[in-house]
């Protein structure tokens, strides 16, 4: 029966770079996609960016860029990462869009004429410097209950006490560093208990979510089920609540919305019928892959909400455990809080994919990428065993039968035997169990490089009487090959895709592989994979810590000029580096999108740099023109988001008006040395 699934991952913030900690739930759905599109069902996997929220705001804010450039940014360079390591969605979209609007004004609407939403005062911590309501994230203070300083308003993190932000002791708000005050404000509730009989019923009907998960649910029906607060005050980036000026739906209620938002967009692109996928009695399959961290809003917010709006439910929710590195928690000063993005200049997807697979079993326990024993997993099965069995023998194809293959298999017996685990195969696929899957696999391997050690082709050639029987026993062996790529083709798509074109006999099919290919001529093979050189993995770590230092230094830059206590101290040399020259701005103009930068030209005597500082606030761009400033021009240039910056102006100042700009003294000339 052809099964109609449509599969999502959790939408990844946009707030920041996607890291190897992420690529796991995500190479875990693109695995069981293809997996399934292979067996020929019709399957659509989509995703997008989940774009509101308070962080986002005030980080457009902090680096003076326009938020819809931010996201818009953010998603591009998301959705590069994603096709880079191969993770193949139909749609990459944003919940900041027309669809998700709707759709979260839907739903709102009807659980509110449902009489599922209730208003109700609360008291919350307000910035009144910043004029803005502060998550407690954002609130920063002693812990009341062992005295460790500079801990978040929700918990400690020396030791580990949760409360509430008004028991912090001197909180401070880490927006402006004002005292935060008590000021009340309504907010709308989503009335979560009001589902419980039906959560309760969905949770017992059927494998809807993994036996861990089953039993936190459990727990958490017996704590009770509280309203969820669904409201955030002005200012927020975010969706106005329709009938509710001044109040925004909380990031998390429109997020799970964008799965919806990101479909529909894809039926209106290639003609879909999304009410036949969305509507109660919907035979369709919805699955959403994500980590274990957000079970409690998937698990019962969501199917509460789509319930009570009159939509279906997902048939399943499966939570995915957290990647450590090293048996730790990824670590930035340890280089191992690795960037997709730094992985892919170092080393091909495939490896981590297949790592990934390798350890990937369907419970919610976290998953450990350790250093040393990937390189030695992913040479020894991927190149020692898997790719091995092709080179050894597609060479004699090649080089000594002009690229043809045996009409007959030697051994159809094996051949046989390879075919017939598709069943089991696919079983552990289907129940994500791909660590078990992965062995199957590996165990064929085996069997057919033990086929071809037997065999000999190395030996025979040697003989010209037995040429025959090299040809067969080559064809036997890439035969056995292709049936193993075919079953790693789900992990190892681009490697597949080479050798589809090797055999050049259309593309692997989960039952196409109980066909062998014979009497046929094939290309030149050519190197599927190296092994991975550990020192790629020390290139990886290195840069991931340079990404940690860049990281700290465009914080500096971006963060707003306040008086600082004076800064940690530099020897002598340190500063001497510095090169302090007197500057001319010949051209400043404002940027546009960024609500604190400038864009000055400036003159060193002769040659000309291109530089933004935050100064806007002070300066208007026709006071600057003609002046002379000093600046530190050996400073390597900075990619921004509006163009590449060569350099930095000294200023000093409290910030806002009081910016100044540091002017030499009468008589200097641009390009002058300042110490
Ligand atoms: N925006 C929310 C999800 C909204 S879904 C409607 C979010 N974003 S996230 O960027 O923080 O995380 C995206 C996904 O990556 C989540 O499934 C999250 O659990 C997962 N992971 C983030 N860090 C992870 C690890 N270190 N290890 C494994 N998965 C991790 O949550
Ligand atoms: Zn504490």
């Amino acid at each position: 029966m052809k099964r109609q699934i449509l599969v999502t991952n959790a939408l990844p913030y946009a707030n920041g770079p996607l890291h190897l900690g992420h690529m796991l739930g995500y190479i875990q759905a693109d695995v069981w996609v293809r997996f399934q599109r292979m067996r020929g069902h019709e399957v659509y996997y989509v995703c997008a960016d989940d774009t509101h929220g308070t962080p986002i705001m005030l980080r457009a804010q902090r680096e003076g860029i326009a938020l819809e450039q931010l996201i818009a940014s953010m998603q591009v360079e998301h959705a590069r990462d994603f096709a880079d390591f191969g993770i193949g969605f139909d749609n990459y979209y944003s919940t900041h869009t027309p669809e998700n609007r709707q759709f979260a004004e839907l739903i709102y609407t009807r659980l509110r004429d449902g009489g599922h939403i209730e208003r109700r005062e609360v008291e919350q911590l307000y910035d009144p410097e910043a004029g803005m309501f502060l998550p407690d994230r954002f609130i920063k203070g002693t812990c009341p209950r062992c005295g460790a300083e500079d801990q978040y308003g929700d918990s400690c993190e020396v030791c580990g006490a949760t409360y509430a932000p008004t028991e912090l002791i001197d909180p401070r708000s880490a927006v402006s560093g004002a005292v935060p005050v008590l000021r009340r404000s309504e907010h709308y509730f989503f009335k979560l208990g009001d589902f419980e009989r039906f959560l309760r019923n969905w949770l017992k009907e059927g494998e809807h979510v993994q036996p861990e998960i089953a039993n936190k649910l459990r727990e958490w029906f017996e704590a009770g089920l509280r309203d969820w607060d669904i409201s955030r005050d002005a200012p927020y980036f975010g969706f106005e609540i329709p009938d509710a000026p001044g109040k925004y739906f909380y990031v998390w209620l429109d997020a799970p919305i964008g799965y919806m938002a990101s479909f529909k967009n894809l039926c209106e692109r290639i003609g879909l019928d999304f009410d036949a996928w969305w509507r109660p009695d919907t035979a369709t399959e919805l699955y959403h892959f994500i980590g274990k961290d957000i079970a409690y809003f998937h698990t019962l917010f969501w199917p509460a909400m789509l319930h009570g709006a009159g939509f279906r439910t997902p048939t399943a929710i499966w939570c995915n455990g957290f990647l450590t590195v090293d048996g730790q928690k990824m670590s930035k000063s340890r280089g191992t809080f690795i960037k997709a993005r730094t992985w892919l200049e170092h080393l091909a997807p495939d490896y981590l994919r297949y790592y990934f697979a390798a350890k990937l079993g369907a419970g919610v326990d976290d998953l450990d990428l350790n250093l040393e024993d990937f390189v030695n997993r992913v040479n020894a099965d991927l190149v020692g065993k898997v790719v091995n069995i092709a080179s050894r023998t597609a060479s004699f194809i090649n080089k000594r039968f002009d690229n043809r293959l045996a009409d007959e298999l030697p051994d159809m017996g094996l051949y046989r035997a390879f075919a017939d685990s598709r069943d089991q195969i696919a079983q552990l696929y289907e129940r994500r169990e791909y660590a078990q899957a992965m062995r199957l696999i590996m165990g064929l391997a085996d069997r057919a490089n033990q086929y071809i050690d037997e065999n000999k082709p190395w030996v025979l050639i040697k003989d010209p009487e037995r040429l025959a029987e090299v040809q067969a026993v080559c064809t036997q062996g890439l035969n056995l090959f292709r049936v193993i790529i075919g079953y790693l083709k789900p992990v190892l798509p681009r490697i597949a895709e080479k050798v589809e074109t090797f055999f050049g006999v259309g593309e692997l099919s989960w039952d196409g592989v109980t066909e062998p290919v014979l009497g046929r001529k094939v290309e030149k093979f050519k190197p599927l994979l190296t092994r991975v050189d550990p020192d790629r993995i020390k290139a990886i770590i290195e840069a991931s810590k340079e990404d940690l230092q860049t990281a700290t230094v465009a914080a500096h830059e971006a963060a707003p000029l306040v008086a600082d206590p004076i800064a940690e101290q530099i020897d002598f040399d340190a500063f001497a580096k510095v090169d302090l020259r007197v500057a001319r701005i010949l051209k400043a103009e404002e940027v546009e999108g960024a609500d604190k930068l400038l864009r000055l030209i400036l003159d060193l005597g002769g040659e000309t740099r291109q530089v933004f500082a935050g100064i806007k606030s002070a300066y208007a761009p026709q006071q600057l023109e003609g002046r002379l400033t000093v600046m530190v021009a050996n400073l390597a240039p900075r990619k921004m988001r509006f163009g590449v910056s060569e350099g930095m102006v000294l200023a000093a100042g409290p910030g806002g008006k009081d910016i100044f700009i540091l002017e030499p003294d009468a008589g200097a000339e641009p390009g002058m040395r300042v110490k």
